[in-house]
């Protein structure tokens, strides 16, 4: 009986010691298995750092071009701008009706220059106005003009009530081979205030963190 007293409490401390030992190895084990996920999303959220960035647009009276200068400065890399060797007219009317027949002709004009050593480039932004629920023709050059296949391409577009028209399936059309992210569009009248609205797509499409 002595014995079996004697027993018990080395049996109980046993269990305790036994327990505690069991709840240090689960605590470990989640750290470790937490800190894989945030590895792995780590490097998801990432795709842009090792990446070099183009940000290629078209403007016609400055709109898009501010969103341009905004992603630039949050993104980094190079910027460029798409400009036809003839200048479109400043009359508003002249511009709609050339924008007109240029889309019914499939015309492409001629660009003033063109991109150095386009094949380095990894992520490509776009930026165009919505012209006739469409890209402008100078930006149908670009696109064609550019072997962007197996580039990520990003699309983004101001425009006057219409939104992104059906520009990204035709930007998709003239690059069959290139991935398109989620493209951002914003009414030309609200482009000076944009910078919050930027930065959340970017981060959304995981460009930025
Ligand atoms: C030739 C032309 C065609 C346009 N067509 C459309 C259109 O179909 N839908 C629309 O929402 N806005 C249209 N707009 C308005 C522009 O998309 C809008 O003003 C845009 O912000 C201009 O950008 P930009 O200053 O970079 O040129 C058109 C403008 C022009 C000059």
């Amino acid at each position: 009986m002595k014995k079996i007293i004697f027993a018990f409490p080395l049996t109980a401390a046993f269990l305790v010691f036994m327990g505690a030992l069991a709840q240090m190895n689960f605590a470990a084990e989640e750290l470790n298995s937490s800190n894989t996920v945030n590895k792995n999303k780590e490097e998801a959220m990432a795709p842009s750092g090792t990446k070099k960035i183009l940000v290629a647009y078209f403007s016609y009276s400055g709109n898009t071009r501010e969103i341009a200068d905004q992603i630039h400065k949050i993104v980094g890399g190079d910027i460029f701008e798409i400009q036809a060797v003839n200048p479109y007219p400043d009359d508003y009317n002249a511009v709609v009706k050339q924008a007109r027949h240029e889309l019914s002709s499939g015309y492409k004009p001629a660009l003033k220059t063109k991109v150095e050593d386009i094949k380095s480039y990894d992520l490509i932004f776009i930026g165009y106005p919505n012209w006739c629920s469409t890209i402008p023709a100078p930006v149908k050059t670009f696109l064609s003009e550019c072997d962007l296949s197996g580039k990520t391409i990003i699309p983004f577009c101001t425009h006057g009530g219409g939104g992104l028209g059906r520009s990204v399936s035709d930007i998709s059309k003239l690059c069959p081979q290139s991935t398109l992210l989620d493209s951002f569009a914003i009414p030309g009248s609200d482009v000076k205030t944009a910078q919050s609205e930027v930065s959340e797509w970017l981060r959304k499409i995981k460009i930025t963190k």
